[in-house]
């Protein structure tokens, strides 16, 4: 059959309206159809897949307002569907390394099929006894992010002393499960009680606070950190890192992994502390998971085993249908979501 004689179906699509200033809305985005032929163009090596979970990450915030790289625009294109990491089942391939059938994760569409370009960003999953919906998280992009940000960059050590921001989200569940798994001492701080409760009775952090009933940061991590911080896992930045400058101990390490308070702000808020990284030798250093994919077989080999043993849980909020997307996305800016994000596009 020539690709002229194959019918159209419908897609419906999270679309970005326009470039997004200030803190997102549900109408900065819409849901609309598309057309698309579930086939791959003749002679292309794109793969053509049926998008079954997609992930709601903080970095796509950024990628809503425009931004230029090296005279390059890399954000998301408005009037077109967003993009983001996803799993998906490939419906018909142009590409060697993946066939009809296969289960993928990696860079997709916001909507119901995608034709794939950009191969090169999809891993093809061999272990289906653990949720698939784990691709989008612990097993994903941010399960990746947590392995090497605690265990290459923050260069932990057993009985250290490990505080982590918005510690029962997709990442930070994770950073605190390793933290343990190492001997640590790990405290949490989280949006609610319901999260601080989750990271003290299911993920095992040694203590955990609600950052929005502490009126004083400095006070309350002294508190926690009576001889002070080795390791801050940074996720939120801002007022947080401020006072875990005046908390940290000689030689400690600051992994910084995302910035979110940050993200809706047309200009970033400064921090006073700073003078403590000489004070107290602070290593600080940011990363960017992008850098080591190639420890994603080392990564799960090690993770694996841990899940199916029961020594690493995981919790996701659950968004059913795209229509739901814009809401699940932007939620990641107030703290609805209580734990790792995910969008439901179709059970399998
Ligand atoms: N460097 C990398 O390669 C890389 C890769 C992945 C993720 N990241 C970063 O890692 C961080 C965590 O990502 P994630 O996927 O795990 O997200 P997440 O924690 O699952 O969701 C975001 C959470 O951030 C908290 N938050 C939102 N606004 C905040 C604010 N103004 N101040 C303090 N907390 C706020 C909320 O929780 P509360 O209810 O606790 O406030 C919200 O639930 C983000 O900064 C992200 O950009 C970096």
């Amino acid at each position: 059959m020539s690709s002229t004689d194959i019918e159209e179906v419908r897609n419906k699509q999270v679309i970005l309206r326009d470039y997004v200033y200030g803190f997102p809305k549900e109408s900065d985005m819409h849901v609309g159809d598309s057309k698309i032929k579930l086939k791959v163009p003749e002679g292309s090596s794109a793969v053509l897949v049926k998008n079954l979970y997609l992930s709601c990450d903080p970095y796509q915030r950024t990628r809503m307002k425009k931004i230029e790289d090296g005279g390059r625009i890399v954000s998301f294109t408005p009037g077109s569907p967003l993009t983001g990491f996803g799993v998906a089942k490939v419906l018909d391939s142009g590409h060697a390394n993946f066939k009809e059938g296969d289960l993928v994760w990696g860079l997709t569409g916001w909507e119901e099929y995608s034709l794939i370009n950009s191969t090169e960003s999809l891993f093809k999953i061999q272990h289906t006894d653990v949720p698939l919906s784990y691709y989008t998280g612990l097993l994903g992009m941010p399960g990746l992010t947590a392995y090497v940000g605690f265990y290459e960059v923050a260069s932990p050590k057993k009985g250290e002393y490990v505080f982590v921001s918005a510690a029962s989200g997709a990442v930070g569940q994770l950073v605190g499960q390793f933290a343990k798994l190492l001997g640590c001492y790990v405290v949490g701080s989280a949006g609610s009680k319901e999260k601080v409760d989750l990271l003290k009775n299911k993920f095992g952090f040694d203590e955990a606070f609600n950052y929005k009933e502490e009126q004083d940061l400095v006070a309350a991590l002294k508190r926690y950190f009576p001889e002070g911080i080795d390791i801050y896992f940074e996720n939120v930045g801002g007022k947080t890192l401020d006072a875990v400058l005046l908390n940290m101990r000689d030689h400690g390490r600051i992994a910084v992994c995302g910035m979110i308070s940050q993200y809706n702000l047309d200009e970033f808020e400064g921090i006073k502390n700073l003078i403590h990284i000489i004070y107290k030798r602070v290593l600080v250093q940011g990363f960017s998971v992008t850098d080591y994919y190639h420890l994603y077989p080392k990564f799960l080999e090690f993770v694996l085993p841990q899940i199916r043993e029961g020594k690493i849980v995981y919790v996701e909020d659950t968004a059913e249908g795209l229509e739901n997307g814009p809401a699940a996305l932007v939620g990641l800016f107030s703290g609805r979501n209580v734990g790792k994000q995910v969008i439901v596009v179709a059970h399998e």
